[in-house]
Order: structure tokens, then sequence, then C-alpha cells
């Protein structure tokens, strides 16, 4: 496995506690969540129907589609309810100690 390769996407403040926000990486759409003070990085979309994961509703170490609500482990990307029974790729992000986003698409555990 290569070693990620990180790069800057945006700033800490923009992702707040509980919530996600979108964004585009190398063409790639993901969800970056905050939960627990630490951020995690998936596929934007659902594996049921494409709903946007980044306004999902994030309780217990998972992320709720906001349409028909299965939910994905935050950690590894595991659909832990129905309807979605396929999991979602996760990224490896971190925040940097100067408050910006760094994600790695390609590479790590992608
Ligand atoms: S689109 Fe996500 S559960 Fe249906």
């Amino acid at each position: 496995m290569s070693e990620p390769v990180y790069q800057v996407i945006g700033d800490a403040a923009e992702v707040a506690e509980n919530r996600g926000k979108a964004y585009i990486v190398d063409g790639v759409q993901i969800a970056v969540i905050r939960h627990g003070g630490r951020l995690h990085a998936m596929d934007e979309f659902c594996t049921h129907a494409d709903a946007s994961l980044a306004f999902g509703i994030v309780k217990d170490g998972c992320v709720a589609c906001p349409w028909h609500y299965a939910e994905f482990d935050l950690e590894t990307g595991a659909a832990k309810s129905l309807p979605a029974v396929k999991p979602v790729r996760i990224f490896p992000v971190r925040e940097t100690a100067d408050g910006k986003i760094e994600v790695a698409i390609g590479g790590g555990d992608a």
C-alpha cells in the first residue's frame, strides 16, 4: 500500500461538530464529517440512492443518510443498516496545526 499523499482542501472551521461538508478532490466527491472532535472523510453519496452524506445525521459513530436513514460507520464506511448494503469508501483525513483540512485521495485506505 502506498503512502497517502495529503492535500489541503479547506479550513477545519468549515466543518462543525456532528456536521458534514461536501468537497471535490481530484474529481472525487467526498463528505468530510466531524464527530467526537475528529474528522472523517468518505464518498459523498449514499450507496442506496445517491443522497449526499454531507447532509446526514451524525450520531454514535455513524452518519445516517438524510433520505432513507441507512447508517454508515464513520471509521470503516461499512453500511450498518438498510436500505444500504454496500459500504462507502473512506479516505485518510487530518486537521493540521494551523487549522486546515488535509485529505488523501488515492493510496492509503482509499
Ligand atoms: S439514499 Fe441513502 S438510504 Fe436511500
